[in-house]
């Protein structure tokens, strides 16, 4: 893997406190920046002003960049920073919990967001192209009793292809499933996932 240098660490469960998936995205995060010490790291809290699309941003959307009033470039504005983010990033960190058998609804919103033709993405005859290529992206996934992989998961290839999508198809999936069955097993098989990816350095 090349050095990341720019590390984008994004989390999603609406319940920070408590959070498994931020604990073990903390986790991943600090083998990450003890590998790669001169890493810049920006976070983002998808539960802090979360913003859904309306009719508002999807007309402004659709419009070409240079004929847009102030009013459209403003309703712009969170999407244009969130994609400046990934921009930014060649590698991101995203942690997040199956709700409902799929992502937080500010996971969505954040979706929503930074899919844009023309800038995340673009269509050809041969069907869309992503436009986020050399980056690449690990997401930590929690769930209460669903297993990755099974029927009920809509969550794990959803965001593969939603990252593939936007031209990031470099991506790892860490998993701590079924957390209410027995926790203490799932976090130490997904500390072990952290493990092979990221092993911890000899003292
Ligand atoms: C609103 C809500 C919906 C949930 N839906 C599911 C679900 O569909 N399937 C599942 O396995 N777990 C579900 N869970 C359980 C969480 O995925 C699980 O507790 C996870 O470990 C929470 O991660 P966190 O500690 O990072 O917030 C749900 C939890 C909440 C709060």
């Amino acid at each position: 893997m090349s050095s990341p240098t720019r590390i984008l660490r994004l989390d999603a469960s609406a319940n920070p406190g408590l959070s498994g998936s931020r604990r073990l995205g903390d986790e991943l995060l600090a083998r990450l920046q003890r590998q790669y010490p001169a890493s810049e790291i920006r976070r983002r809290d998808l539960n802090q002003q979360a913003q859904f699309i309306d009719a508002g941003w999807i007309s402004a959307n659709l419009s070409a960049a240079d004929e847009r009033d102030e009013a459209a470039r403003q309703r712009l504005g969170a999407s244009d920073e969130l994609i400046a983010e990934l921009q930014w990033a060649d590698h991101i960190v995203l942690t997040t919990p199956m709700y409902n058998f799929s992502v937080p609804a500010t996971l969505k919103a954040w979706i929503d967001q930074v899919c844009r033709a023309g800038i995340t993405f673009r269509y050809t005859s041969d069907g869309p192209v992503g436009l986020l290529a050399g980056k690449r992206a690990d997401i930590v996934i929690t769930t209460g009793g669903v297993p990755l992989g099974s029927p009920a998961d809509f969550l794990s290839g959803y965001l593969r292809q939603i990252f593939a999508f936007i031209g990031i198809d470099e991506v790892d999936i860490i998993a701590a499933e079924r957390m209410n069955l027995d926790s203490a097993t799932s976090v130490e098989r997904a500390l072990r996932q952290i493990d092979a990816r990221y092993p911890a350095k000899a003292a």
